[in-house]
């Protein structure tokens, strides 16, 4: 390397001394898999034709197929939001809504980018632990036929949710089928799919397809990529015109190989499970050493790799001086933990330790 390059990359200002190296601030901030690495790496050979039409792209396709079945469409994007816009837009007309938890990443999280990118409206639906039901999509479904209303086209749910919870295979079945009946349509963020899939104990295929999923935003980046996601359909008639729909959405990759490389490392020999197993496995460890601590609770059932807990107020500057995290309710001073493929025991035994050094010290 050159040795500007070196110095800079040894510089102090990336290292501090006094932090973890291992935060519980999200899944994107972990590093990326070794696998996944030397998959990038193992593609860097020679020359690839450019936008998807190359072998390690063809290869990720196969994967994709052998997961999901023979006869879907995947389209490789470089992140979760525009997984989420490029979906829904694949659904909807202007004048369509989409109905989704009001935590739903698409409602909160994404600057508008699905309103700006579709068109349509958004309705939140408030959620007890971030799960739509039936019974709530239902009251939002009206105005069906009005030329004054925007028509009901999408639900769209979060697999793991943004709560850490997870659907149970029943749930998502029944959402699908009151979609299908009334002519709309299921979409999945699946940013989290791989921990929710392994939460129930199902395929990647059992836990979205099979359940009446139409499209699924499919992560990556959480589960151990440096940047990957994908649009799988599982029905072609929504897919024809999305080769435009992607480029028109500046999500057309030129060397799109390495992309494909991280997805294909992914879909081999079980990483996406053994990943999401991993992470998940750490989440259970950190609620059980921290609801030993006196004054904290955890508030959702943790069922994927996310711990939300409500601390006393004071604490939370104290432990973001040395660990950075989430706030995800101020007023209810809830915050957010999350493990990741590269979490540790040992570095969810001495966060829970200096948490109730924290509170109760
Ligand atoms: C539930 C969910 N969906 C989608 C995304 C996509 O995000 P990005 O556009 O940052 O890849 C995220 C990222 O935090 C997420 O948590």
């Amino acid at each position: 390397m050159d040795s500007d390059v070196n110095r800079h990359f040894a510089s102090a200002t990336f290292v501090d001394a006094m932090k973890p190296v291992r935060s519980f601030a999200s899944d994107n901030n972990a590093g990326v898999h070794p696998k996944v690495l030397q998959a990038i790496s193992a593609v860097n050979g020679g020359h690839a034709v450019g936008y998807g039409d190359d072998a390690h792209t063809e290869a990720a396709v196969r994967k994709f197929r052998q997961h999901f079945g023979a006869d879907i469409e995947v389209f490789i994007v470089f992140n979760g939001t525009a997984a989420n816009c490029l979906s829904l837009k694949a659904l909807t007309e202007t004048y369509h809504a989409v109905i989704c938890a009001e935590a739903a990443h698409i409602y909160t999280d994404e600057c508008g980018a699905p309103e700006k990118f579709t068109g349509c409206k958004l309705i939140p639906i408030p959620t007890a632990d971030g799960k739509l039901t039936v019974e709530a999509v239902s009251r939002a479904y009206h105005g069906i036929g009005d030329q004054h209303h925007v028509q009901p086209r999408v639900i769209s749910i979060t697999q793991a949710t943004e709560m850490g919870t997870v659907y149970k295979p029943r749930e998502v079945r029944d959402l699908a089928g009151f979609a299908h009946d009334r002519n709309m349509f299921l979409h999945m963020d699946g940013a989290r799919i791989a921990n929710a899939a392994v939460s129930l104990g199902l395929t990647l295929r059992q836990a979205t397809r099979d359940l009446g999923v139409d499209v699924l935003s499919f992560g990556g980046t959480k589960n151990g990529a440096m940047g990957a996601e994908a649009v799988v359909f599982f029905d072609k008639k929504f897919s024809h015109d999305f080769l435009y729909l992607r480029k028109q959405g500046m999500q057309l990759a030129s060397k799109m190989r390495y992309i494909s490389a991280q997805l294909v490392a992914l879909l081999t020999n079980d990483l996406w499970r053994k990943n999401a197993q991993h992470a998940n496995r750490m989440a259970k460890l950190l609620q059980k050493e921290i609801s030993r601590v006196p004054k904290v609770n955890i508030v959702y059932e943790v069922e994927a790799n996310g711990v939300f807990a409500q601390i006393p107020r004071k604490a939370t500057a104290k432990l973001q001086k040395r660990y950075f995290f989430y706030v995800w309710n101020e007023e209810q001073s809830l915050v957010r933990w999350m493990c990741s493929f590269d979490t540790t025991e040992q570095d969810v035994k001495q966060f829970a330790k200096f948490v109730a050094e924290t509170i109760n010290g």
